[in-house]
């Protein structure tokens, strides 16, 4: 019987060949200055096409957003037209491929931003490093700057830059939008009531702490109609200074978005458990019950395996399953999990570190074949 996860799946506006998605993955393989798209990347995205739907690397939404060298933006006219060589080889090859679009508020520096502090909720600095290039071109790991708690025209802007880069993003022929709201970056900081202190209509109650990531996505549902964007969370996440806080405020805030969400029928939610990356086990059945509460498609992520990807789709747990590091080395995954064929491992020396070694030179098994059997 062929692997559930290779079922068709209709994920908001689009029919996907099956339920193996790519999860976001930052490369740093974008050009400087610029931050744009180039060759290599749609190289890259377009090899891994037989993907039922690509979620890019966490792309800035504005200058302003910004807190890593190497991370492709969605601003400029420069980089709308950088992107379209990404979204062509993908759709060349039968692809669908969203933006993920991100804000990393006070995981920043003041080198990424003329000189000013990172924006963030509150005056809570992230106890976190982040890499900026030192005068000889050279990147360092300094400590995230001191941040400048936003105001109310400050989280206006920030709404208007997300529309925009969605806008953007739809203008370089991506099939929708991914928001967000993990992994410590901007949003997340607003749910996190540690990191989120604020006494205003962004701080507070759970429907406060939920605004801005609301909003946002409501606005660019508004414009573009909800089949065509999702959000990602991580519940329970500590990434990225994310210090944790009591199960019942989580499940509060979670569950809270969930419903909202269900309300404005976005395409699809996708949750990341960071147990898989060291943070603390998430109870049992939480992705159950935001399922049971969201109705739409979750995608869940977070140290899948084929196995337990597939046993998650059978016991209804979820509806797809994003796999990071197995796309990185697995450029032909689905086809892997249809013929049951081994997997590479992934590189972890050369994620970040540019150029086309450890990117666009993992072979399919078909390429790589004949030399595994003239080892064996
Ligand atoms: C190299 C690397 C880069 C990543 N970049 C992003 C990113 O840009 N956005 C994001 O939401 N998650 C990012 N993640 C997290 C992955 O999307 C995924 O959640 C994680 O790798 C767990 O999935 P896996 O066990 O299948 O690899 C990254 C992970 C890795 C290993």
């Amino acid at each position: 019987m062929e692997n559930t996860l290779l079922a068709p799946l209709q994920l908001g506006a689009y029919a996907l060949k099956n339920r193996v998605i790519m999860a976001p993955l930052t490369r740093s393989r974008a050009t400087r200055p610029g931050d744009l798209s180039n060759e290599l990347l749609a190289t890259y995205y377009g090899q891994r096409a037989s993907a039922g739907l690509i979620i890019t690397e966490a792309v800035h939404v504005s200058e302003n957003s910004v807190g890593y060298v190497g991370t492709p933006g969605m601003w400029s006219a420069e980089q709308v037209q950088s992107w379209q060589l990404v979204t062509a080889a993908v759709h060349a090859a039968g692809g669908r491929i969203f933006a993920q679009l991100f804000h990393t508020g006070r995981l920043s520096h003041p080198f990424f931003l003329k000189g000013q502090a990172p924006l963030a909720p509150s005056l809570v600095r992230a106890q976190a490093q982040v890499s900026i290039l030192d005068y000889q071109n050279t990147l360092i790991q300094v400590q995230a700057g001191d941040v400048k708690e936003m105001t109310t025209e400050d989280i206006l802007l920030v709404q208007k830059e997300f529309v925009q880069a969605a806008d953007n993003a739809f203008a370089a022929g991506f099939d929708g939008v991914e928001i967000h709201a993990a992994n410590g970056y901007l949003l997340e900081q607003f749910l996190n009531p540690h990191v989120n202190i604020r006494t205003d209509e962004y701080g507070g109650s759970v429907e406060n702490r939920a605004r801005l990531s609301l909003e946002i996505t409501s606005a660019i549902v508004a414009k573009h109609g909800a089949g065509k964007v999702g959000i990602r969370f991580t519940p329970f996440g500590q990434l990225h200074d994310m210090t944790a806080y009591d199960e019942k405020t989580v499940r509060a805030t979670y569950y809270y978005l969930a419903e909202e969400l269900r309300k404005s029928g976005v395409a699809y939610l996708h949750l990341f458990n960071q147990a898989a990356f060291g943070t603390a086990e998430m109870p049992a059945g939480f992705f159950r019950e935001i399922k049971r509460r969201f109705q739409g498609v979750l995608i869940v992520n977070g140290g899948y395996t084929i196995d337990s990807g597939s046993e998650a789709i059978e016991n209804q747990e979820a509806d797809a399953v994003a796999y990071g590091r197995y796309f990185i080395a697995n450029p032909d995954l689905p086809t892997r999990i249809a013929q049951q064929l081994p997997l590479a491992e992934a590189d972890a020396a050369t994620f970040y570190t540019g150029g086309a070694t450890g990117y666009i030179d993992y072979p399919s098994f078909a390429a790589a074949g004949p030399a595994l059997e003239l080892q064996n």
